[in-house]
């Protein structure tokens, strides 16, 4: 436990105040975390700014590797795909799935709807729901007119309000009941519009029932619990999918086309059948979906708690992509949920997001939402074709390797040749370590000892 006492008004000190009093509280050498911290500011003043202004309390920029993946044919187009990620081999897995793939056809992506839901959460104590039906039936074009302010400028652009609901939930929680809206956002992801109508709904719905001459006197009021979006947006759908004859599978190696598309079925089913699989399975998708969602300025968190929940719609989590092996036709495809913006939150904002947009083409969200579903199938291809052949740790380690070296701190030198050592075999901490220790003429022990 450390002593450091807790702090008032934090948010209103200077950058300067906040980092002194972080740094004098919590680091052994306070001069070297405010080095580490300045160095990683930008030189830019006006960039530097407008990450400042993003959240509260920044001290300094976070980095993240960003990559491209280019090759990828969709829908008859070339795209070069932003990502930003960490870990070291999913940039690599891409940019071979998306080369194999635009030599056998590329990809066929569609968006399949792209309706957006919210719910003003609320309690009502009356005990015939039929009087709140026919209060809500009556009220319900003014909850729509009185939002009118709030949703020109998305009807113009072809959105706006699709439907309003009373939904009865009090057989789950006594006198629980929402109202449901469902929204096209057109080209922004929406939490903004949405939030702001259900609580303009709130509001309209609290203030006239009063006067519901449809509800019993005693039963004319209700009481908000809460107005908020759905990120769970099943209705978002995109499909993406790859095909080609089973014999051009293994074309240009040594493997037996029909043995590699035995197993990769068979890795597939295992992750639509076993929780256990399906989440690493999963998982993969997501190192592509997020590292382009990152790029492109949209909210992981929102994706990643919707794409877990429409996994597992049946009551069992499953896997997202499927595959079909029909008249000597391999097929392999995905049907995800992504709600996805284009214009909004930070996408005018942040230059690298605006770079990122630009190398797709400036599309509109449903292209996103088609060009992601794209990178969620091909990082999954890369990683049952790795799986299902040579093993994940060949190519995860041979990018991976760079890591352990630089931990290491081994010079350029080293580095060539002991990356030029693994060639042959796959690479592993420890063989690493002893190729390192060899070249510097020092035990691993005497390395290890130099570290402690
Ligand atoms: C690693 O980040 C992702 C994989 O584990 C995905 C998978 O197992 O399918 C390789």
């Amino acid at each position: 436990m450390n002593n450091v006492k807790p702090i008032k008004g934090f948010s209103k000190l200077s950058k300067e105040a906040k980092t002194e009093w972080l740094i004098s509280n919590y680091f052994e050498n306070p001069e070297k975390a405010l080095s580490i911290l300045k160095s990683y500011w930008h030189n830019n003043e006006d960039i530097q700014k407008l990450h400042d202004e993003f959240i509260e309390n920044t001290l300094t920029n976070y980095y993240m590797p960003f990559g491209v993946a280019p090759n990828f044919l969709i829908n008859g187009k070339n795209y070069c795909l932003p990502m930003a990620i960490e870990e070291s081999s999913v940039v690599a897995a891409m940019a071979k799935a998306g080369s194999f793939w635009s030599e056998r056809g590329g990809f066929k992506a569609k968006v399949l709807s792209t309706t957006k839901v919210g719910h003003v959460h609320f309690v009502w104590r009356g005990d015939d729901v039929v009087q709140l039906h026919k209060y809500f039936n009556r009220i319900k074009s003014l909850l729509i007119s009185e939002t009118d302010s709030i949703t020109a400028n998305m009807r113009a652009r072809g959105g706006g309000i699709l439907d309003i609901e009373l939904i009865d939930k009090s057989n789950l929680e006594p006198n629980y009941y929402q109202i449901k809206g469902s929204f096209d956002t057109r080209d922004s992801m929406g939490a903004n519009f949405i939030n702001t109508i259900l609580e303009k709904w709130s509001e309209v719905f609290e203030n006239h029932i009063g006067d519901a001459e449809e509800i019993d006197k005693d039963f004319r009021k209700v009481e908000v619990i809460m107005c908020i979006l759905s990120n769970f947006t099943p209705d978002c759908l995109v499909r993406a999918e790859v095909s080609c004859p089973v014999s051009d599978l293994t074309e240009g190696t040594d493997l037996d086309a029909q043995k590699f598309v035995d197993n990769f079925v068979r890795a597939v089913h295992v992750a639509e059948i076993e929780p256990y699989r399906a989440v690493t399975h999963n998982k993969g998708i997501m190192n592509g979906i997020d590292s382009m969602i990152i790029a492109t300025g949209n909210d992981f968190r929102a994706i990643e708690a919707c794409v877990h929940a429409y996994a597992a719609r049946d009551g069992q989590y499953k896997s997202l992509t499927h595959v079909e092996v029909k008249d000597g036709i391999f097929t392999f495809y995905i049907e995800i949920p992504l709600s996805l913006g284009t214009v909004g939150g930070i996408t005018s904002l942040h230059p690298m997001v605006k770079f990122s947009n630009e190398l797709l083409g400036k599309p509109n969200s449903r292209e996103l939402m088609e060009i992601v579903a794209v990178a969620g199938l091909a990082q999954n291809f890369s990683a049952l074709r790795s799986l299902t052949t040579t093993g994940i740790q060949k190519g995860h380690m041979k990018m991976h390797l760079l890591n352990i070296l630089n931990q290491f701190e081994a010079n350029t030198e080293e580095k060539a040749q002991i990356i030029a050592s693994f060639n042959n075999r796959v690479p592993s901490y420890q063989l690493a370590l002893e190729e390192f220790c060899r070249l510097r003429g020092i035990t691993p022990e005497a390395y290890a000892k130099s570290k402690s």
